[in-house]
């Protein structure tokens, strides 16, 4: 089977068999199938696109390059969920210890932040001691002590991704959804979970730009799950502007603690609510969706979920009383408001301009080896459809000096749009796809 065939057959707009993808990704994960014949590979399927039997068979491939987390007798009835990422989204914060505390365990493996959105294990590194680099053992370990854990990905699961969204990177056939769901998938399923629930995104902040289209990676993603014996379900949520209030490390692990103790945004509260309302429906404890939220309101209510975030932290080394007192989290020495230019209702809110400035301010990494600065970060004090008077504060920036204070509140009062009139009211939740 010569790499040259698969790559012909492909670019002609044929349907590969799981051996052929199989055999390319042994090559490709064994060095046999050079980047170049990988990279006119993932371009043919970038026009061609992929049947769901060859996405199906592309993610099985590629879980098959590395190890897989074996879960033991634990796995049944774990539930893992994904995020297609966006500004502000800090629901894994909230989710896990949330669903835990409601007697379904969460093996949890997450990113790091790169480019204009923040990662979980960054978010989590503001909280002083907090370690994310677990070993399997520890990992395991503690799911089945504490009933979850956040930890980083290990390199030995799914190696060809890494590789293969490199190559995509620099190929222009990022923005693929057989290409998307596999890379999704295959880190999914290798990690070992028996449920996953996923949040795509749409939306001026998201990949998925639309509705349709973010439909259409959910139904990839969904099927390839199904397919390979996990319950899948994906919650599609919009994503026009940052989630929740804050942006920035140490200030989203401050609004993860507010919203576990009932007194989160709106907005968070009730996408946390959702999406575990369906990891509780599959992990088998509540009977429906609705049902499952009903649970999760009682647990945020009863203090269980807070106690839960508290036990985790505690258990991954950290300050567990962080939980109690948030004033304990890496604080910036300069925070200044920033005031409206206009008065008039908030029309919009542009994620990507404000991640872009949490980010210059330190908070994420314009390259992969950068540091990040715990503290820093955009804390939205008027939202989408609010009120506001000429001067009044629609954010306040906690900054490590002036000028970098400066620098991001000109950038912050770029990404609001000031109008007369409110714009519609879009529902969070925009679909699920079972
Ligand atoms: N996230 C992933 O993990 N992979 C992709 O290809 C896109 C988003």
């Amino acid at each position: 089977m010569r790499p040259y065939d698969l790559i012909l057959k492909k670019r002609n707009g044929g349907a590969l068999a799981a051996d052929e993808i199989e055999a390319l990704m042994r090559g490709f994960t064994d060095g046999a199938v050079p980047d170049y014949q990988m990279a006119a590979f993932l371009m043919a399927v970038y026009f061609r696109g992929m049947t769901p039997e060859e996405t199906a068979a592309l993610t099985m491939a590629m879980v098959r390059s590395g190890a897989t987390l074996d879960l033991g007798p634990l796995a049944a009835r774990t539930v893992d969920k994904h995020s297609s990422g966006g500004v502000g989204d800090k629901t894994s914060l909230v989710l896990v210890p949330l669903v835990a505390a409601s007697g379904v365990p969460v093996p949890k493996l997450s990113g790091r932040g790169l480019g204009h959105t923040g990662g979980t294990l960054d978010k989590l590194e503001s909280i002083p001691g907090f370690r994310t680099a677990l070993s399997e053992a520890e990992f395991i370990g503690q799911v089945e002590r504490v009933g979850c854990a956040i930890a980083g990905q290990s390199a030995k699961l799914v190696p060809a991704d890494a590789r293969l969204y490199a190559l995509r990177d620099v190929t222009a056939t990022v923005d693929s959804v057989p290409l998307i769901a596999a890379s999704i998938m295959s880190k999914k399923i290798a990690a070992g979970a028996a449920s996953i629930v996923l949040d795509v995104k749409c939306g001026r902040g998201a990949f998925m730009k639309t509705e349709e289209e973010a439909r259409v990676l959910a139904r990839a993603m969904v099927d390839i799950g199904r397919s390979v014996g996990r319950r899948t379900v994906a919650v599609i949520s919009g994503m026009d502007h940052p989630l929740g209030r804050a942006v920035g490390n140490a200030r989203e692990v401050q609004e993860a603690i507010d919203t576990l103790s009932g007194r989160g945004p709106a907005d968070l509260e009730s996408l946390c609510l959702a999406l575990g309302g369906w990891m509780l429906t599959l992990g088998g404890k509540a009977a429906s969706p609705e049902a499952g939220a009903e649970m999760l309101r009682e647990r945020l209510r009863s203090g269980a979920a807070l106690a839960k975030f508290a036990e985790m932290v505690a258990a991954q080394g950290g300050d567990a009383e962080v939980a109690r007192d948030p004033g304990r989290l890496p604080q910036a020495p300069v925070q200044v408001p920033v005031p409206s230019p206009a008065s008039g209702v908030v029309v919009g809110i542009d994620g990507h301009a404000v991640g872009l400035a949490v980010m210059r301010l330190g908070a994420g990494r314009a390259r992969k080896e950068d540091a990040v600065d715990p503290a820093v970060g955009v804390v939205l004090e008027r939202t989408v459809g609010a009120r506001v008077q000429a001067s009044d504060a629609l954010a306040v920036v906690h900054a490590r000096s002036a000028e970098a204070a400066e620098q991001a509140a000109a950038e912050v009062v770029a990404a609001y749009t000031v109008g007369d009139t409110a714009p519609p009211e879009e529902p969070l939740i925009r679909g699920i796809v079972t």
